[in-house]
C-alpha cells in the first residue's frame, strides 16, 4: 500500500470539472487584480470567523508582516512567540528589525501562557501565539495578559481556519488574526495566499492600503509607502469555490483523528487529546513517540509517508544564532522536536489506510 502524506493531485482530480469553469469565468472578466471574487472571499471569511473585517493578501507571511508593522513593531522592539512554529512566524519579526523573545510550549505544542508575563519588558510590542496543528492556544489567559500590559496580540492562525477555543473562533481573539491559504492548508489556494481578520476599522483600512502600494482609491495618491501583497482574483475565486467544502473537510479530518485514536496503541503513542474548550481543525495530526526516526523509516519502507513539524526548533536554527539562544533554553520544545511525527490525516484517506498505518505503528512497538 502507498499512502501519501498529502494528496493535492487527488483534490484536483475531484474538483477539476467544476474548478476549471470557476477559473475560466474569473479570467474571462479580465479583472485579475482585485475584483468581485476578492470582495466575496473577504465577506465570507469575516462571517465564518465572526469578525467585522477581513483583508485578503498574498500569503500568511505577509499577513503577519503587515500586522506587526501596523501595530508599530520596529527596530529594537521585542515580540513574544513560541520557538516551535513554521519558520515564518519568527522570520517576520526579524525582518522588521525586532527581536523574537521565545516562550516554551506545553505538552500540546502551544505556547505556555503561564510563562509569558515573565518575558515582558518595556520593549515588548506584541504577543504572537501560534495555533499550531489547528489547536488554539489558551487565548482567554493570553488576552488577559495583553489587557493588563496593553500589548496587542497577533494570532498566527496560519494553521487554524475554523478552529475555536471556548466557542470563539480563531482570528477573533486578538487585535489581528493572520491566516495562510498555502496549498497544504485546510482551506487552500492553488498557490500562495493569505488573509487577515480584525474587528478594528482603522487596522482594516490601513492594511488594505498597505497591501497595494499605499495607494488610495486612485492610483495617483499614496498616503504611505506600502507593499504589493494582494490576493489574486483567481486565487480568491478558487478559495470561494473550496470554501463551500471546508466544513466537510474538517469534519472528515476530525473523524480520521478519532479513528486513529481508536486503533493506535496509546500506551506507546502520545497524543494531546482535544479538550472540551477546544475545537481543533487538524491542519496536522502530530503524535509524540519514542524512537521517532526509526519508526518513520519503518513506515516509509511500508509505503507510509509522514512528516515532522518541525524537526529543528527555531532558536536552534543557524539563522537564529545571532539571537544568542542555546540548546537547553526551551526544554519542552527541544524534547518534542525529537518525538513529534505527523501522520497522514488528509480528507482522502480511507479507513482501510488508517487501519494499515495503525497496525504498522502498533507492530513496530510490539
Ligand atoms: C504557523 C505558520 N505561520 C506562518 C505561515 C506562513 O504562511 P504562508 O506560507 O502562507 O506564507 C505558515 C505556513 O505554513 C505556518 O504554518
Amino acid at each position: 500500500m502507498k499512502i501519501p502524506y498529502i494528496n493535492l493531485t487527488k483534490q484536483y482530480k475531484i474538483e477539476k470539472k467544476k474548478l476549471l469553469k470557476v477559473i475560466d469565468k474569473c479570467l474571462s472578466t479580465g479583472k485579475w487584480v482585485g475584483g468581485s471574487e476578492v470582495e466575496k472571499f473577504e465577506k465570507s471569511i469575516s462571517k465564518i470567523c465572526k469578525v467585522k473585517y477581513c483583508v485578503s493578501l498574498n500569503s500568511g507571511t505577509d499577513a503577519l508582516t503587515l500586522a506587526l508593522h501596523l501595530l508599530g513593531v520596529r527596530r529594537g522592539d521585542e515580540v513574544i512567540t513560541p520557538p516551535n512554529s513554521f519558520i515564518a512566524s519568527t522570520a517576520v519579526i526579524t525582518h522588521l528589525g525586532a527581536k523574537p523573545v521565545f516562550v516554551d510550549v506545553k505538552k500540546d505544542q502551544n505556547i505556555n501562557e503561564n510563562n509569558i508575563e515573565e518575558k515582558i519588558t518595556k520593549k515588548t510590542k506584541a504577543i504572537m501565539p501560534v495555533h499550531l496543528t489547528g489547536r488554539m492556544c489558551t487565548m482567554d489567559k493570553i488576552i488577559k495578559i495583553s489587557k493588563k500590559y496593553n500589548i496587542p496580540v497577533i494570532e498566527d492562525c496560519a494553521q487554524s481556519i475554523l478552529s475555536s477555543y471556548k466557542k470563539k473562533m480563531s482570528g477573533s481573539w486578538g487585535n489581528v488574526g493572520c491566516f495562510s491559504a498555502h496549498p497544504l492548508k485546510n482551506l487552500n489556494a492553488s498557490g500562495d495566499g493569505g488573509y487577515l481578520t480584525t474587528n478594528n476599522k482603522s487596522i482594516y483600512e490601513k492594511i488594505k492600503n498597505l497591501r497595494t502600494h499605499g495607494m488610495e482609491e486612485s492610483r495617483d495618491n499614496v498616503s504611505s509607502f506600502g507593499y504589493v501583497s494582494r490576493m489574486d482574483n483567481m486565487q480568491a475565486a478558487i478559495l470561494n469555490f473550496r470554501l463551500k467544502n471546508l466544513k466537510n473537510i474538517i469534519n472528515k479530518r476530525r473523524k480520521n483523528v478519532d479513528f486513529y485514536l481508536d486503533n493506535l496503541n496509546l500506551n506507546r503513542v502520545y497524543f494531546p487529546m482535544e479538550k472540551q474548550s477546544e475545537y481543533n481543525s487538524y491542519h496536522t495530526f502530530v503524535v509524540q513517540v519514542e524512537k521517532r526516526n526509526q519508526l518513520r523509516e519503518f513506515l516509509k519502507k511500508r509505503g507510509i509517508e509522514t512528516s515532522i513539524h518541525y524537526p529543528v526548533p527555531i532558536h536552534l536554527q543557524a539563522a537564529s544564532k545571532y539571537l544568542g539562544y542555546k540548546k537547553g533554553d526551551f526544554l519542552e520544545t527541544e524534547s518534542q522536536s525529537k518525538k513529534i511525527l505527523t501522520l497522514p490525516i488528509n480528507q482522502f484517506l480511507s479507513k482501510k489506510e488508517i487501519i494499515y498505518i495503525c497496525k504498522m505503528i502498533n507492530y513496530f512497538y510490539s
